[in-house]
């Protein structure tokens, strides 16, 4: 149970149960745009209590961590279950600190006791075609790059899950691609092995507490039958002002989703290096035909 539903009226059954749907729905969507009628369970609740957390108690992970997420994330799907992805799994210090610095300097990457960084890996498979004196030759195109990276993302996020329900919390860090072939050279890939992203795990600080951060309305992104291209300003309103609510609860500044969002979209210098990874993937073997 998550701790947002624990927190729900005392009284069992349907009652209870929509009082805490009703709390996750608002708090996902702010109470203008939240959708009704959803059904839940615990781990309908688990995933709408998600937030990223960037802020890790001193507290060691449980034993049998690493391999339970590795499990977790290995039993998602996968793209003719090729198994594209592998994952390393970082808890020294110095290595974490370069992670960091890489990152752009996120403390939480240092603070966190476990970074597990998730690769797109073509070099497995190049080498299983290798032995068998087989050729690979569709590991060279941007079709298999994007099987591999869409695997990595499917098993990491399942790892995410995963954690949260044990009652840890983590934060994804794409920052890892600011700088892929430094990480590559860090973590020893060999060529055709991208790390996609990060993620950085413990026990979220208590002192410190992340809150769920809202989303669109799913007037924006549900379209039925066919795409709806109306874009509807007052949903797109309702959110600016949900998402200022969680700014200010959190002590950010109340700058909204659209100019935060547009910002990072404004151009090439906005990408903080990412701009050039198409020469990076050169450098690291990948084909991108
Ligand atoms: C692929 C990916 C990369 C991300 N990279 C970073 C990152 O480098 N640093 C960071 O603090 N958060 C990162 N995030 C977390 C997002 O900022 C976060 O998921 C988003 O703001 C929504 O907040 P929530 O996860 O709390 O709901 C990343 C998320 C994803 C999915």
């Amino acid at each position: 149970m998550t701790a947002a539903v624990a927190d729900a009226p005392a009284q069992p059954g349907p009652s209870a149960d929509a009082a805490a749907l009703r709390a996750l729905l608002d708090a996902r969507y702010g109470p203008a745009e939240a959708p009704a009628g959803l059904l839940l369970n615990d781990t309908i609740a688990g995933l709408l209590s998600h937030r990223s957390v960037r802020a890790f108690a001193h507290r060691p992970l449980p034993e049998g961590l690493v391999e339970t997420l590795v499990a977790a994330a290995q039993s998602a799907p996968s793209s003719s279950n090729l198994q594209t992805f592998s994952v390393v799994a970082v808890e020294n210090p110095a290595t974490k600190a370069r992670l960091a610095e890489i990152a752009g300097g996120q403390k939480h990457v240092v603070e966190a006791p476990l970074v597990l960084v998730w690769l797109a890996d073509l070099a497995r498979l190049e080498e299983v075609g290798r032995r068998g004196a087989q050729p690979t030759d569709a590991l060279a195109f941007l079709e298999t790059l994007f099987v591999a990276i869409i695997d990595a993302a499917l098993a990491a996020q399942n790892a995410l899950v995963a954690l949260e329900s044990l009652g840890l919390g983590g934060v994804y860090l794409g920052a890892f691609r600011n700088r892929p072939v430094e990480v590559a050279g860090l973590l020893g890939l060999p060529p055709n092995v991208l790390g996609v992203f990060g993620l950085a795990i413990g026990y979220p600080d208590p002192e410190r507490p992340a809150e769920v951060k809202p989303r669109l309305s799913p007037r924006l992104v549900l379209h039925r039958e066919r795409y709806d291209a109306s874009l509807p300003q007052a949903a797109l309103d309702h959110y600016e002002e949900a998402i200022k609510v969680f700014q200010k609860g959190q002590g950010l500044p109340e700058v909204g989703w659209t100019s935060a969002a547009l910002s990072r979209v404004r151009g090439a210098e906005a990408l903080s290096g990412r701009d050039r990874i198409r020469d990076a993937l050169a450098t690291l073997g990948f084909g991108l035909r």
